[in-house]
């Protein structure tokens, strides 16, 4: 569903775009224009001999950066960090003047679900002063959101990602986006999907391992809802939004359901925003945040918004713990979180391991998951390792079992093995 409304977005767009320019408009201004995307505007621009200039606004840094790395050297674009709602910040921001001649008309192309600016006229010069036109937005804005919701000042300034917020570096692999590549996604880059085939040399049904691992994570929110009552869920190490996500498995069968997804990853976080929607009567938020420091996460104000934490809630720690090396005390950071958790939740967990794979392979993946080998810090743990992390949880049936082997039977059939998958999986409840 997104996918369409997305393609029939950027069709409008395009048209919109090539209406302009039979009209002479040669300008554009687009107010929230999300992450860059072939066929974006500025490309029906240069298809056309009489190419004008195009200015995105958009509030999140991350995104930004996307487009100024999908633009690099094309002195007709510009990217601003503005609020969409607010076109008199845009019009004022003195990269729009550089850009844009005011003495030229302009289209201003609105995304959808952003809200309307009220009138606003171009001043004098850069920076000068006009009565505010910008509608404040209403503190509840975000819950279901509203639009693309812009980092706050503490996330920007969030240490997890290394260094500050918006310094997220495309020259080396990350999870999330290697994993987006094994599920075929198109949200990643040279140096993921460079490591993702050296590990799929190793270890070559790792596609199918994600993919299972996926199919899990469907089967165990679809119980929590259906058969555990489950109406609000916490997905901590979420990825790439990658369809059915959680809040549409979980709304589809509740649609009051609510979800708050966190990643430490700047960019999942800002495709998350982007493109994650809600039904109305449910609610979907997207944290910057680093499941090594559990106490940051769980005092976010947005998390207790969103999520009552006095009814129970299905934490889900899929594909995500293995991340965490021993020296991040990934027990600890699992008690810490269940300890929050009201009597009734749940912990549902997907954890890689090397148990059922031949000697060779162990051994070569083992390597690999070295910090040195440069495909980022990873731990295999074994059945009994793994099983640590739901001691004092009661273990819904079948308990910890390969990725393939929980409550599988509705899925395709025949299914990859133990072998193939690598991965151990089980739900278990808060008493
Ligand atoms: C393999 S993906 C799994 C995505 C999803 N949970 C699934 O199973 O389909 C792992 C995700 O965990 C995130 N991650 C890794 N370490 C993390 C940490 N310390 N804090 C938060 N997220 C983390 C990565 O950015 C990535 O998006």
């Amino acid at each position: 569903m997104i996918a369409t409304r997305l393609s029939v977005r950027r069709h409008l767009q395009r048209r919109a775009a090539n209406l302009a320019l039979d009209l002479g408009i040669r300008q554009l201004i687009e107010l929230g224009c999300g992450i860059p995307f072939p066929g974006g505007i500025h490309t029906v621009l240069g298809n056309r001999p009489e190419a004008g200039r195009v200015v995105y606004v958009e509030p999140d840094p991350v995104v930004v950066e996307l487009i100024e790395q999908a633009t690099t050297g094309d002195p007709t674009i510009t990217a601003i960090r503005a609020d969409p709602g607010n076109l008199t910040e845009t019009l004022h921001d003195p990269r729009t003047h550089q850009a844009i001649d005011q003495g030229e008309p302009v289209l201003i192309m609105l995304a959808p679900r952003t809200p309307a600016p009220e009138t606003a006229r171009w001043t004098g010069s850069a920076g000068a002063t006009e009565p505010p036109t910008d509608r404040p937005r209403p503190a509840s804005a975000a819950f279901p959101p509203q639009g693309p919701q812009p980092m706050s000042a503490a996330e920007e300034a969030h240490p997890a990602s290394g260094g500050p917020y918006r310094a997220f570096d495309a020259g080396k692999t990350h999870p999330s986006r290697r994993y987006d590549y094994w599920l075929g996604g198109k949200d990643n880059f040279a140096a993921d999907r460079t490591s993702g085939d050296q590990i799929a040399n190793v270890f070559p049904t790792i596609r199918q391992a994600a993919i299972e691992n996926r199919r899990f994570l469907q089967r165990a929110v679809s119980y929590l809802v259906r058969e555990a009552g489950i109406t609000q869920f916490l997905d901590l190490g979420t990825g790439i939004p990658t369809s059915p996500n959680v809040h549409e498995i979980a709304q589809g069968i509740a649609p009051a359901s609510r979800i708050v997804y966190v990643d430490h990853d700047p960019l999942v976080v800002a495709h998350g925003r982007a493109l994650t929607t809600s039904t109305p009567e449910g609610a979907t938020a997207y944290l910057h945040g680093d499941l090594r420091e559990p106490e940051t996460i769980l005092d976010n104000p947005v998390l207790s918004e969103v999520l009552d934490f006095d009814r129970p809630i299905g934490l889900l720690l899929v594909a995500v713990l293995h991340f965490l090396t021993d020296a991040d005390a990934p027990y600890d950071v699992v008690h810490h979180l269940i300890e929050a958790l009201p009597a009734g939740s749940y912990l549902a967990l997907s954890h890689a391991t090397l148990d059922p794979l031949p000697a060779d392979t162990a051994e070569r993946l083992s390597a690999l998951a070295d910090p040195a080998s440069g495909h980022g810090a990873f731990r295999f743990r074994t059945r009994e390792e793994t099983s640590r992390f739901l001691d004092a949880l009661d273990l819904v049936e079948p308990g910890l079992t390969p990725i393939v082997d929980w409550r599988s039977n509705a899925h395709p059939q025949p299914r990859a093995s133990a072998e193939e998958t690598a991965g151990y999986v089980a739900v278990a409840r808060v008493p």
